[in-house]
């Protein structure tokens, strides 16, 4: 049995709370699919419910603590060294065409560090969790990056930039180098859920673009703290300021950053 401190308690009970509703809700967007507009505005209020029960559950147990909320923006507590950073849908697309591979994130920052984090998929009950210098988690499973050493062997996860979003061309670039230089690269639609699964060691690793904080956090301090590292494209550690993730297991991790560099050119 593991000994979870009371700030993981606290976060995962508001995620399993938010996450039951997510799961009664997901069961009916598969009966909208007829109208397009139907099934956007139910999964906005779907989205804007799961948001409200996190702020409402975190914010009874600590109080003073501030939000970046994915719906909701910044909200400022009176406590002004903690923040919790929240995605209540992460994986919107694939919730909207009914595929289940989705989830809650929320992040714990302290003093600007990221200090905790839970991912949490409803559909399958799983819940990752890890905080500072106490391990990471799926349920009660201790979790640790694979062991991986050559890029070759490696299978990497990425997100893909769609209409609206910038980058295609240079993405292009380095879809090719990873794809000529490794054993398979997934795109399943939710970077939480991504970052989680090189924790979990599923994958080696992960890189996208054009991320915003709620998308990461929690993600972040899975991957460390099952032994992996996470840095932007230049190898530093701005990740939540400019939206680059590169995180894979220690073996791999350098490695992929130069590749990715390279590739840019
Ligand atoms: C998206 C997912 C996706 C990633 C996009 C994100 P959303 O978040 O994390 O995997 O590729 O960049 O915006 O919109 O589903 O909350
Ligand atoms: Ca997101």
């Amino acid at each position: 049995m593991i000994v979870r401190s009371a700030i993981l308690n606290v976060m995962m009970g508001a995620a399993r709370k938010a996450g039951r509703g997510l799961v009664r809700d997901f069961g009916e967007v598969e009966k909208l699919q007829v109208s397009m507009k139907g099934t956007s505005d139910f999964v906005t209020s779907a989205d804007l419910q799961a948001e409200k029960i996190l702020r409402q559950e975190l914010k009874k147990a600590r109080p003073g603590f501030g939000f970046l909320l994915e719906e909701g923006g910044e909200v400022a507590g009176d406590d002004k060294s903690h923040r919790w950073i929240i995605d209540p849908i992460d994986g919107t697309t694939n919730f909207i065409h009914g595929i289940p591979h989705f989830a809650i994130s929320i992040g714990l920052e302290r003093d600007g560090e990221l200090v905790a984090g839970v991912v949490y998929e409803p559909i399958s009950d799983s819940m990752f969790h890890g905080e500072k210098g106490g391990g990471a988690y799926l349920n009660d499973w201790r979790l640790r990056v694979s062991a991986r050493r050559k890029l070759e062997d490696a299978v990497l996860t990425t997100g893909i930039p769609h209409r609206g979003r910038s980058g295609q061309e240079p993405f292009l670039k380095e879809l090719v180098a990873v794809m000529e230089n490794t054993a398979g690269v997934r795109r399943f639609g939710s970077a939480a859920l991504d970052l989680a699964y090189v924790a979990a060691g599923r994958c080696d690793g992960y890189w996208e673009h054009g991320l915003k904080p709620w998308d990461i956090a929690a993600g972040i301090v899975l991957v460390r703290e099952a032994g992996g590292y996470v840095t932007d494209f230049d190898g530093k550690g701005d990740m939540l300021a400019n939206g680059d993730v590169v995180a894979a297991n220690d073996h791999l991790q350098a490695k992929l950053v130069s590749l990715l560099k390279k590739a840019r050119g």
